[in-house]
């Protein structure tokens, strides 16, 4: 099966106070649709910005990535990368998170994540930089 991956950065528009919440029902709504469309990946938070990786079959990524780039929680969705991979960086994952209040599973710091989720945080680092 052809994999492909997209990675992108965002600016995100949830108010503090509705963070916690919001990102519940985001990973809730991303790990139940990601599971049954194939589409694994992980998502940084840190504030001011998002900065995301999906991977999937081609159709799948870009239905999810439609939704995703409509979605009024964010906006600027900048694509940073896009392209066929040969394999997945978060196998395990339809939508490991990485912010505030949670430590990234440790698989995907050690395993072939690990250098898609360093890729994540200098974008988001980068992000919130270009914000101040
Ligand atoms: C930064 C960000 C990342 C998101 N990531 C995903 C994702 O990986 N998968 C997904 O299905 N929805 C994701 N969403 C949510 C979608 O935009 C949309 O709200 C959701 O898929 C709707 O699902 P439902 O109609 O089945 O409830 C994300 C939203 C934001 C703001």
């Amino acid at each position: 099966m052809e994999l492909f991956r997209v990675i992108y950065i965002s600016r995100n528009l949830i108010p503090p106070s509705a963070t916690e919440a919001e990102i519940g029902r985001i990973l809730e709504a991303s790990r139940r649709r990601n599971a049954a469309l194939g589409v694994t990946g992980a998502l940084l938070f840190s504030e001011g910005a998002f900065a995301q990786v999906l991977e999937g079959p081609l159709a799948s990524v870009e239905e999810v990535f439609e939704t995703i780039q409509a979605d009024p929680r964010h906006r600027e969705v900048v694509v940073l990368e896009a392209g066929r991979v040969p394999e997945r960086a978060f196998p395990e994952w339809h939508m490991a998170y990485v912010g505030p209040g949670a430590t990234p599973p440790s698989d995907c710091e050690t395993g072939p994540g690990a250098p898609v989720l360093a890729l994540l945080r200098r974008m988001a680092r980068r992000a919130e930089a270009a914000e101040a």
